[in-house]
Order: structure tokens, then sequence, then C-alpha cells
């Protein structure tokens, strides 16, 4: 079964073709972060028009790479959200076109579905069930994860997500976008533990988090008359280890909550090496596995579309042929359900 993938909900233009007897066949990416660098963050219109643009000759690369024509397809799989509404609408209105014409069915994905499988493709993969940690630049979620569809929410982030704190801090520390890389690679130059930082909810009681305190916090620092800007990576290694330290605890209090021994960590800010390097330590304390994605496979892309549509149908999962345009730009992904003959989600609201 071969299922081509589009991926479009934000800053990235990302297309695969995964076929679930050979794996993944071909694959094609482009960012946009030079587009938006300039405006310190990414405008939707820009995002979508360069959807526009690119994803044609995407999906025309990907059907070279992999030797495919497109009626050898089976399926194409898109993310229908969460994210931007009109770059969601590019990737729909490709996908639901091609699949018409092909006269094959097309799979609306949710984009967190599709990060949080990312790691179901590596050489070792997680078995069901397990606790999911999901860190993206949106979200911010645990997850109790029985089976492709099957998800019920632990907890999340009463306000901003750890990768928009990491953008947030970045700005303010004078960084670029996008922030979390460029802050991470700050705080390896640095050491932590100079200064006071909060760790909201650390001891909550719960499994939700909050880091907006912990941007104002910093964001104090550097207003501070005393502030000098030689201390800037000591200040990132600090911010990085606050973020580190709460998403490790609560991920464990969800382990411990669950009973489980699995945890996948997906989404952007899984790529984090300081998180990986706790998480990995906490987690063998207790005789936990930790998964991630590919390094490749932590930001948006197609791959993970195609995968996760892929999973979808091989569990029996019927869509109504293409042609329906529909996006959900909040979607939470816990209302998802486990795949079904004729789902077709029930977007939008
Ligand atoms: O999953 P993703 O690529 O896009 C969304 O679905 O939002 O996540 C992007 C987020 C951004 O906030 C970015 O700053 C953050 O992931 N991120 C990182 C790192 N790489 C990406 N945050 C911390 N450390 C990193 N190495
Ligand atoms: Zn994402």
């Amino acid at each position: 079964m071969k299922v081509l993938g589009i991926e479009s909900s934000c800053d990235e233009t990302g297309v695969a073709i995964f076929d679930a007897e050979a794996g993944l066949l071909a694959q094609a990416l482009h960012t946009q972060v030079d587009l938006h660098a300039i405006y310190g963050g990414v405008v939707p219109e820009l995002a979508s028009r360069d959807h526009i643009r690119l994803l044609p000759a995407l999906i025309r690369q990907c059907l070279r790479q992999a030797g495919l024509a497109v009626a050898a397809l089976d399926a194409v799989a898109y993310t229908a959200g969460p994210g931007l509404a009109g770059a969601l609408l590019v990737g729909a209105s490709v996908a639901e076109s091609l699949a018409l014409a092909a006269g094959i069915p097309a799979l609306p994905v949710h984009h967190l579905e599709g990060h949080m499988l990312s790691p179901l493709l590596s050489d070792d993969p997680p078995a069901f069930p397990f606790v999911a940690l999901l860190v993206s630049g949106g979200h911010t979620q645990l997850m109790r994860v029985a089976d492709v569809g099957d998800y019920q929410l632990l907890g999340e982030t009463l306000d901003d997500a750890a990768g928009e704190a990491f953008d947030k801090t970045a700005k303010i520390l004078g960084l670029g976008y996008p922030g979390g890389p460029q802050l991470a690679a700050l705080a390896a130059r640095g050491r932590a533990g100079s200064f006071k930082l909060p760790r909201p909810l650390l001891h909550s009681g719960d499994l939700d988090f909050s880091f907006s305190g912990l941007k104002t916090a910093v964001l104090n620092v550097v207003s501070s008359p005393r502030w000098r800007m030689e201390r800037a990576a000591d200040l990132a290694a600090d911010f990085q280890q606050a973020v580190v330290d709460v998403l490790v605890a609560k991920s464990m209090a969800a382990l411990d909550a669950t009973a489980m021994s699995a945890l996948v960590v997906a989404g952007g800010v899984s790529a984090n090496l300081v998180l990986r390097a706790a998480l990995d330590a906490a987690g063998a304390g207790r005789g936990a596995r930790v998964h991630y994605p590919a390094q490749d496979l932590c930001a948006d892309n197609g791959v993970m579309i195609a995968f996760a549509g892929a999973q979808r149908l091989l569990r029996g999962e019927r869509p109504a042929a293409g042609g329906v345009i529909r996006v959900r730009p909040r979607w939470p992904l816990n209302e998802l359900a486990r795949p079904r003959a004729n789902p077709h989600e029930t977007p939008p609201s």
C-alpha cells in the first residue's frame, strides 16, 4: 500500500511516499525559514503562497524519486489540522484534488498524530500502549496512547507551549526565528545554575504545564539594570534547564500514574539534546524506555503524515473518495477515534 503524504500546516512544505511493505520510498522538504526570518515569525499569508508555489513540484519530485506514476498510489494523506487555516487549505486542496483525479481516497490526518507516531518509524519502535509527551511550537501535552486513535489527554499547558516559550525567550535574548534551535545552541555555550528561574507547576500534583511565567522571568532578568549581554549563554542554559526539569518530572509522573514503562517524545522540541539526555537518564532510573523520532523527523515533514495515514489505512480506515476540502485549524488530538470505515473525521466545528 503506497501513501503520498502532504504536510503544509505551518512553515514547512513536506511531501513523502510511504509504502506499507517497502517503507519510505521518497521524501522532499522545503523550509520557509528564510521567507519569514526578516519578520521574526511566521507570516500566514506568505506561508500559504509558498506552499502553493512548491507543493506541485515537490509531489512530482517524490513520484520521480519513487519511480511511480500517480496511478500507482493507493491514497493521499494530508494534514487537515491543527495549524494555520490558509496553509492547511493549500495542502487539503491539492491532496483532495489529486485523490479525486486519481480515483483514490484522501485521508485527513491530525498533525500531532503524525508527530506522535513518527518514532514508530525507528529501528527500535515502541509498542502500544505508551505515554506520549508532545512538545511542538503550539502544543505541550501528555497523552495516554492505547493504540492508533485511542488517546486520553493526561495534562497540557495552561498557557504557552514549550516550543513557544523557547521561541519567545530567544526573541528576548535577541536571537532570530526560529528561536528554539538557536536558543539551544546558545545554551550549549553557557552553564546553568546562576539565575534562579522558576519551575512552573513542578509540584502542582497534576500533569499540566505552564511556561509563560518562565519567559517573563527571563524578561525580568534581561530588563534589570545589572544585566550584561555576556551572560546570555548562561541565562539561555538556565532557561533550557528549567523547561527540561519540568518536562522530565511531569513525564515521569505520567508514567507512574499510568503504570507504563514506555515514553514517546515527539514534536519540534524533541530534537533538543539536553531534553533527550535528561529523559533518558530519568527513564533508565525507573526501567522505562524513551523513544524519539529520528533527528530529521522531529520538525514538520511529509513522512510523518504519509506514515500516520498508512497506519490508519492498515487498521481498516476507509475514507470517502476525494473531493471534500475541509480543515480544522483547532483540533484536539483526543477527539480522534480509532480507525474505522468511512469516518471523514467530522471537521469542521
Ligand atoms: O513540531 P514543530 O516543528 O512545529 C509545530 O508543529 O509547532 O515544532 C516547532 C517548535 C518551535 O517552537 C521550535 O523553536 C522548537 O520546536 N524547536 C526546539 C528545538 N528545535 C525546534 N526547541 C528547543 N530545542 C530545539 N533543539
Ligand atoms: Zn509540528
